[in-house]
């Protein structure tokens, strides 16, 4: 029997263990989690709480616990360091090293890197570490985008129109920037429709999964504050209705190329998920980042449908030969819609933020699955923590069914929780649709 060791405490990382303990090897999962997530705990055999800074803690952990491999949730571990910690006591990870997670980390390091190996997809842009010249290259943009260099939770990018309008704006913006000490990449900013492509990789081969597109906007109509991604869908031919057979093919020649030129410049092979943040454009497809894991919401949407044993899909990545499995999803459509509480990605002094650590209650969800994510199980009940709460899922064999199930399951939940009504409707995919016509004058 394999122990499997799983770090992360999130919805992506409860999809993560529900992958990995319906294997039919029947793998013992043992979890680290900065907070207790109950749907992961019930998965487990054992849990340890702890920080993904402490290296020590999550080896001992390991090494107790004769860990064949481990499996690495969200950013914060990779950029600890943690899968080279783990290589340390010769246990090797489904996620890059910290080097190789600079492809996520380091928002210069990937800009730079599909410049030198003359990888198509790059934006203009241009990496500042101070003020000179900033206020010039603002000049020659159309429309800009600002990337502090580092971690950010996904909130730290600032596009012009979004959340700020003129140049002026921009500039104020990037002095405070390199004022917190972090450098700054300007960008140029694309027109087009966004999608996730979450790829497996070993090194060489590159494997897409279903294509995802999230929302990460906080209201519906992609209104207010960007989120950490308020929802998702997928569709049973696992492309998107916006874009053109090419595009998927391009974004999975970017990651190809992207994977090679890391294990040159590196010297060492990424084994892991690269997940390409792409935009369909007029002029083709674009890369916007690529993420060194799987997407919170995306992961929810196909992990379910995998319909290869994750276990071994995992030992291919980890030894190099995914060249040699068979990776099959089912032909389902998905949808996904973050029960959030009230105050989630709302500036502090907003009414609901206080409504933040409120019970909530969940009926009968029929065919929904639930995922849980920042909620904590207390004994009277599940209490909202100030982040997203609840994943919640909907398969089925076409988008409005998926749909449908989804709402079932959200309209379960009872306390002062919000959500996107509009994710997967019809109408918001047809917005998509009639963008894409007309930037690309079809
Ligand atoms: N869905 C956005 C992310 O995982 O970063």
């Amino acid at each position: 029997m394999s122990n499997i060791l799983l770090i992360g405490n999130g919805a992506r990382e409860h999809a993560l263990a529900e992958a990995i303990t319906r294997s039919p090897q029947k793998p013992q999962l043992f979890s680290f989690m900065k907070s207790n997530n109950p749907g992961i705990a019930s998965l487990s055999v054992k849990i340890m709480p702890g920080s993904y800074s402490d290296l020590v803690a999550i080896t001992e952990f390991a090494e107790q616990n004769k860990i064949e491999f481990a499996v690495i949730g969200p950013e914060d571990p990779l950029n600890n360091g943690v899968v080279d910690a783990l290589a340390k006591i010769n246990i090797l990870s489904v996620g890059p090293t910290k080097s190789l997670a600079r492809l996520e980390t380091s928002k210069s390091f990937t800009r730079n890197l599909v410049s030198k190996y003359n990888i198509p997809g790059n934006p203009r842009f241009k990496v500042f570490t101070a003020i000179d010249g900033v206020e010039m290259f603002l000049n020659e943009l159309e429309g800009i985008v600002l990337k502090p260099d580092g971690l950010t939770g996904g909130k730290g990018v600032q596009v012009q129109g979004d959340h700020f309008e003129t140049k002026r704006d921009a500039l104020k913006l990037c002095k405070q920037i390199l004022a917190g000490g972090s450098s700054l990449v300007i960008e140029e900013k694309f027109d087009g429709e966004e999608f996730s492509l979450q790829c497996l990789c070993d090194g060489k081969t590159v494997i897409g999964t279903p294509l995802v597109q999230d929302h990460k906007r906080r209201f519906e109509g992609d209104k207010g504050p960007n989120t950490g991604g308020m929802g998702s869908y997928s569709l049973p031919d696992h492309s998107m209705p916006f874009l053109k057979p090419k595009d998927l093919q391009d974004g999975l020649e970017i990651t190809r190329q992207v994977a090679a030129a890391l294990w040159k410049e590196t010297g060492n092979p990424y084994r892991g998920v690269m997940y390409g943040g792409f935009i369909a454009t007029k002029d083709g497809v674009k890369l916007l980042e690529y993420n060194a894991r799987f997407g919170d919401p995306e992961a929810m949407n196909i992990l379910p449908l995998l319909k290869t044993d994750f276990v071994e899909v995992c030992r291919h990545i980890i030894g190099g030969t995914l060249d040699k499995i068979k990776i099959e999803f089912e032909n389902k459509a998905t949808v996904c819609k973050y029960i959030v509480p009230k105050g989630y990605g709302l500036p502090a002094d907003y009414p609901d933020a206080a409504s933040s650590k409120a019970r909530i209650e969940v009926g009968e969800v029929g065919k929904a699955r639930l995922y849980f994510s920042s909620v904590d199980q207390k004994e009277d009940g599940l209490y909202l923590s100030s982040s997203r709460a609840i994943g919640i899922v909907g398969i089925a064999d076409d988008l409005t069914e998926a749909r449908k199930i989804a709402e079932e399951g959200v309209n379960s939940v009872k306390g002062p929780v919000a959500y996107r009504a509009d994710i997967g409707t019809d109408a918001l995919i047809q917005k998509r649709i009639d963008h894409m016509r007309k930037i690309r004058k079809d």
